[in-house]
């Protein structure tokens, strides 16, 4: 089995890293791919042709990761915007069912549609799967919860829906990278790849499942979504790529440069061997603060006067709804977590 020490200078984390929930850092790979891009971006040594074959290793990567043939796989931007075509291929008066702290590009995006009737109604995490009900006719939720880490029951999730015949619209960008992820019973699964996925910023990819892809309109269509790229440029004559490529918004060349390296080193490092990598450290934490462990890499707690102590000490962490939140990813070690414990335990 890989141990993900054997991987550990692959990064150069600066001691008190603990907000990958934020962002993530690049590995060694990614980071030198991106900057012999620039290098070459700089002088106009290459065509952009080159970057490109990026987007589809990333593309290739992703789809390995969770379990889905690469066809229905597409590139973009951002989470909301891959969420756009799924909320605007709901009928009108659909009802949209969301956890209460959800991370608003899941939101919003359903929400843009009031006007035609479409209503968003949210439950405490706690309560989710019960309110999965007669009614909703698509649920979206997040795999991992960025306010509170906390880990959604998929399986639950799935067989819910699938019982009153609502759609599952998964936000994996807290959670692919670190959580086995698997797409069966999901209709759709989008991660922005600049935090677990180790990225820049700018690269999103999604999972459509055939059926979904049927429902949606390609509302970003656009040259790179045309089945023949290179004869897409100009004119009139639309022929988009007849699988989930069709819904492709033309990405940011340095983004997928960087995603792709990152991509393929998590493959090979191994999710279950990060994952449990991951929660080690997070528990070691929670073990330190004498809380119970959980199944989570990220601790969100309350604990008044920890940011200010956290900012003394030089403890990259975050606060959210009020509560600290601390993540820990393959580059966190041990010493990661004593920094931490040592800068909370005069408080
Ligand atoms: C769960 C989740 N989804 C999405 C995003 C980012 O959204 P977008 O890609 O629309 O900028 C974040 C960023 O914190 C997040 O935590």
């Amino acid at each position: 089995m890989t141990s993900v020490s054997d991987y550990a200078h692959l990064w150069e984390a600066q001691p008190g890293w603990l907000n990958t929930a934020s962002y993530g850092l690049p590995p060694r790979p990614a980071w030198e791919a991106l900057q012999a891009a620039l290098a070459d971006w700089h002088v106009g040594a290459t065509s952009w042709e080159p970057w490109d074959e990026s987007t589809t290793r990333a593309r290739e990567s992703f789809a390995r990761l969770i379990g889905a043939p690469a066809a229905d796989v597409f590139v973009g931007s951002t989470v909301a915007a891959g969420v756009a075509p799924i909320a605007a291929a709901l009928p009108d008066g659909a009802k949209v069912l969301v956890d209460d702290v959800e991370f608003t590009s899941n939101v919003f995006p359903w929400q843009a549609h009031a006007d035609r009737g479409v209503e968003v109604v949210s439950a405490p995490t706690a309560e989710l799967i019960q309110a999965i009900r007669p009614g909703i006719d698509l649920v979206a939720v997040s795999a991992v919860q960025s306010a509170t880490g906390d880990v959604l029951d998929l399986p639950a999730v799935v067989a819910a829906s699938k019982e009153i015949g609502a759609l599952l619209v998964l936000d994996a960008s807290q959670a692919a990278g670190w959580l086995p992820l698997d797409v069966r019973g999901v209709d759709a699964l989008i991660a922005h790849t600049y935090k677990w996925l180790m990225s820049p910023r700018g690269a999103t990819l999604g999972y459509l499942s055939p059926e979904l892809q049927e429902r949606c309109r390609p509302i970003f269509a656009n040259w790179y979504a045309g089945n023949d790229r290179h004869s897409s440029y100009y004119g009139t004559r639309m022929d988009l790529a007849p699988d989930a490529r069709r819904f492709d918004q033309s990405p940011a060349w340095f983004s997928f440069v960087g995603a792709a390296p990152a991509l393929e080193l998590l493959e090979q490092i191994g999710i279950p061997a990060i994952h449990e990598h991951n929660l080690a450290l997070a528990n070691e934490f929670r073990a330190g603060l004498g809380l119970p462990p959980s199944n989570s890499a990220i601790v969100s707690t309350s604990f008044p006067g920890a940011d200010e102590a956290f900012k003394a000490a030089n403890i990259r962490a975050a606060v959210r709804n009020g509560n600290l939140r601390a993540s820990f990813h393959v580059y966190s070690t041990s010493a990661d977590v004593e920094l931490a414990l040592r800068a909370l335990k005069n408080i």
